[in-house]
Parts: C-alpha cells; sequence; structure tokens
C-alpha cells in the first residue's frame, strides 16, 4: 500500500527573502540605516501612539519588531508589549535596548506573523512597521486574518509598509529615482545596495491590494 505523502505547506517565514537580518552584524546596521532613513525614530512612536489611542493598560503586538527601538518606547505607555520576529539577532538587540532602559513589560518572541501562537491571550493593538512586505501576497493575507484572531474586539492594527501606486510602465524609473534618492539621502553604499535588494526580492505590493 502507498503512504500518502506529506507536504510542508506554511510559507517558510523564517528563510527570509532579500535584504536578510539573519546575521547579527546585518540586524546591527538596521538601526543606524533606518535611522538615515527615517529621521527622528520618537517622532514616528508619538504618531502611532495618539493614532491608535494607546492606553496604559493596553496589550500591543509589534510583529516584525526588529532592534526594538518602538517596543522599548510604546512600553512606556501600556501595559505589556510582545516583541515578535523572525531573526533572533534583531530580538537579541531588542532584548539588550530594554534591559538597558530597565523596561521589564516586554516578551520577546522568536516568530513571526504565521507562527505567532499567543495561547488566546488578546492584544488591543498590533503594529507591524516595514515587515508584512517580507510575506508575498498570499501569506499577508494569511497574516492579516491570524492578526484579526489575536486582536480583542476593537483592537487596532497600524501597518507601515512601502506600497506600489505608479504605472506599471514606469516601474524602471521610479525604482530608478528612488533609489537615486535613498543614495542622495544617506551616502551608504550598502544601505543603497540594500534597498535595491529589497525593490528586486522582496514583497511590496500595490497599494490597491494594501
Ligand atoms: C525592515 S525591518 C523593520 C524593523 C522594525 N519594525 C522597524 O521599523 O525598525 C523588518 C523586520 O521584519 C522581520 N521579519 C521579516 N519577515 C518576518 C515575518 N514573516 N514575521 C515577522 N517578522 C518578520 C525582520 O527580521 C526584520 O526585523
Amino acid at each position: 500500500m502507498r503512504k500518502n505523502k506529506r507536504f510542508r505547506l506554511l510559507y517558510d517565514e523564517f528563510n527570509q527573502a532579500g535584504a536578510s537580518f539573519q546575521d547579527a552584524e546585518r540586524a546591527k546596521l538596521w538601526e543606524e540605516r533606518a535611522r538615515k532613513l527615517g529621521g527622528d525614530p520618537a517622532a514616528g512612536v508619538e504618531r502611532v501612539r495618539r493614532c491608535l489611542g494607546i492606553r496604559p493598560n493596553d496589550v500591543l503586538a509589534d510583529i516584525g519588531a526588529g532592534a526594538g527601538v518602538f517596543a522599548a518606547a510604546i512600553a512606556q505607555h501600556c501595559r505589556h508589549v510582545y516583541a515578535v520576529d523572525i531573526s533572533p539577532h534583531m530580538l537579541e538587540l531588542a532584548k539588550q535596548k530594554a534591559k538597558a532602559k530597565g523596561i521589564k513589560n516586554i516578551s520577546f518572541i522568536h516568530a513571526g506573523f504565521l507562527t505567532l501562537d499567543l495561547k488566546n491571550k488578546k492584544c488591543d493593538h498590533v503594529v507591524a512597521m516595514v515587515s508584512l512586505h517580507h510575506l508575498p501576497d498570499f501569506w499577508k493575507m494569511v497574516a492579516l486574518r491570524r492578526i484579526y484572531h489575536i486582536l480583542r474586539d476593537g483592537g487596532k492594527l497600524y501597518i507601515s509598509d512601502p506600497a506600489h501606486s505608479f504605472d506599471i510602465d514606469d516601474y524602471k524609473n521610479i525604482f530608478t529615482r528612488d533609489i537615486k534618492e535613498i543614495e542622495k539621502k544617506t551616502h551608504d553604499a550598502g544601505l543603497v545596495e540594500d534597498a535595491a535588494t529589497t525593490i528586486r526580492e522582496e514583497f511590496a505590493t500595490f497599494d490597491w491590494i494594501m
């Protein structure tokens, strides 16, 4: 009798495509580069806090928390934060940051959108900053369904992610323009290389899909 062959059907989110954060050096570089690209991280934290209406008793999950800048800042405004990331190196940096600041209300979870299991605990807010585009579109949708189930009724999701809003015939001009802008703004050849990899190999999608 033939045995049924078992297939792995879930997308392997731990095997990240593109400019990966799966080594310690790269994880360290991200924080410095994010600053060069995005300016003052504190301003971003305040914007999200106001937009979500975060209150002192709230619980929040930061999925794709990276080096933990947002998690450490927002932990001071809510009861508990789950800092979730597929990269152990990013999580290590996030842990060090929280420890240095004496922050004790963050749990660090090595998982991703598709594998996070909070054992039926609910969140008031989920935040995904520059992380959802690491999943192909179908798996983005699976991720959103899973987020829906970890949010309590009336809970809120905040996504900040690249999305393409140009005519498809213009893609070469637009991507070239974006790369030139990053070059001009950062003068960081490694960062520019990573930005090109992000364009080429990661899964930023159309704004209308988002
Ligand atoms: C561009 S960094 C952004 C980090 C942080 N949110 C920030 O804004 O500084 C993307 C992060 O998403 C993580 N990541 C990639 N795929 C993921 C997934 N499927 N689930 C959760 N995190 C993921 C990466 O390890 C990385 O730390």
